[in-house]
């Protein structure tokens, strides 16, 4: 009788460790752990779907004209995701992980000092500048800011019309290194008077941070401009479609315009970069938002922008969050064929054109992901007097590179 009992209680908990161990697996198979995910890795889900790293969270659309997709299967993920969400506690978070109820902790200290503004910007032209270009740079990105100062983001005149150029940019997050950035760009500022420089850290979930400080700062600084282009440093910009656009438009008047992305939805695989919980974004759907390659206001929409974003809760993607502020002043957002944020899909767009062929861009307004030669390449091309796009071959390669040099380089 007692070695049955015995044999039934191991047997028991034979099955029970069984049991337990298939669970474990199970959990393990669907959701890999939190460190192997680095902060620099696009998320696999996005696979080759997206051109972008910055915002995989929508499908790459086939045609613009489509609406966008999410490729999350809903239903399952927020499964596995809910299941997550209860172990957290347990399971120590990596350094990569992105620590939410920090983030909610600290979402009231939202006011940093600017540590260098340029209060004279838009007051260099009698009626404010028609046009201020404001991009967002680390400070550690030098060559980025010296190639766009050098091409599309000159100011002055383009069109007859006064351009002028700031940039936005955070305390840099490496700290050691942090006398020599300073150096080096009190020296950019005095030079170029382009550097608008926050007491925050820039990181990837700080940029909402500079969005909210930047629209302050128009308001307050540049309330005379009559439009704003706000964009990424790794986008080619035609100011001069861009001009040509606005003119046809009235600053006194409500204007948002840009690669405008409807019913996204949150990310809930706890894996993804974007992953935003539940206990953060309860609704299934964001509020149709910018990508952000760019977009363009107008002045009347930047102040009440500035005023309503104010009002609205820090949320860790910046994008989304400017959709938020938008939705607050019931504003909705116009898409424009023009802007092209997450690139171009060559071989469907354009089969016959070559990948530098600036006739490709003469028609575009921005163009997400480009590299520092390929904005000043593409700039210099479009700018060329002998650039005619009105026949089939409309640039010649003054040479071929050889097939073995291809090789080496
Ligand atoms: C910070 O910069 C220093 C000097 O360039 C470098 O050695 C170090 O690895 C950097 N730290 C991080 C966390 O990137
Ligand atoms: C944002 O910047 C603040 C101030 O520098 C810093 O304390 C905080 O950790 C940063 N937040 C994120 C999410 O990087």
């Amino acid at each position: 009788m007692r070695v049955r009992l015995k044999r039934d209680a191991i047997c028991t908990l034979f099955l029970l460790v069984v049991l337990c161990s298939l669970l474990y697996f199970q959990l393990e198979h669907l959701v890999p752990v939190g460190n192997k995910e680095l902060t620099q890795k696009k998320p696999s889900i996005t696979s080759k779907t997206f051109s972008d790293s910055r915002a995989p969270w929508r499908l790459m659309p086939a045609e613009a004209t489509e609406p966008r997709l999410q490729v999350t299967p809903v239903l399952r993920q927020r499964e596995v995701a809910n299941k997550r969400v209860q172990t957290t506690t347990l399971s120590p978070l990596s350094d990569s992980a992105f620590n939410f109820k920090g983030y909610l902790l600290n979402k009231d200290n939202r006011n940093f000092d600017l540590l260098i503004n340029q209060p004279k910007k838009c007051r260099r032209t009698p009626g404010g500048p028609f046009l201020l270009i404001a991009i967002k740079s680390v400070v550690e990105d030098f060559d980025r800011r010296e190639i766009v100062r050098k091409t599309w983001g000159r100011e002055g005149l383009v069109n007859g019309e006064q351009i002028q150029r700031v940039f936005l940019l955070g305390t840099p997050k490496n700290r050691t290194v942090l006398a020599t950035w300073e150096t080096l760009i009190h020296q950019e500022s005095q030079m170029y008077r382009d550097i608008l420089l926050w007491d925050f850290m820039d990181t990837f979930f700080n940029l909402t941070l500079k969005e909210i400080h930047f629209l302050n700062w128009a308001a307050e600084f540049c309330h005379n401009v009559k439009f704003i282009f706000k964009g990424d440093a790794d986008v080619f910009v035609n100011v001069e479609n861009i001009i040509d656009f606005l003119e046809r438009h009235d600053p006194t008047e409500d204007l948002f315009v840009g690669d405008i992305i409807y019913n996204a939805r949150p990310i809930r695989v706890r894996k993804s970069k974007y992953y935003i919980p539940e206990t953060m974004y309860g609704l299934s759907i964001y509020p149709a938002y910018a990508g952000g390659g760019g977009f363009l206001l107008s002045s009347h929409t930047m102040r009440k922008l500035s005023r309503a974003c104010k009002e609205v809760e820090l949320f860790p993607i910046d994008d989304v969050f400017l959709g938020m502020c938008l939705q607050r002043i019931n504003l909705k957002p116009i898409l424009h064929e023009g802007f092209k944020t997450f690139g171009i899909v060559k071989p469907s767009a354009a089969p016959h054109l070559q990948t530098f062929d600036p006739c490709f861009y003469k028609d575009l307004m921005v163009v997400h992901s480009l590299k520092v030669a390929e904005i000043w390449l593409m700039w210099n091309l479009l700018h060329s007097p002998r650039l005619s796009c009105t026949q089939k071959k409309q640039v010649k390669k003054p040479f071929q590179w050889k097939k073995k040099a291809q090789t080496t380089m």
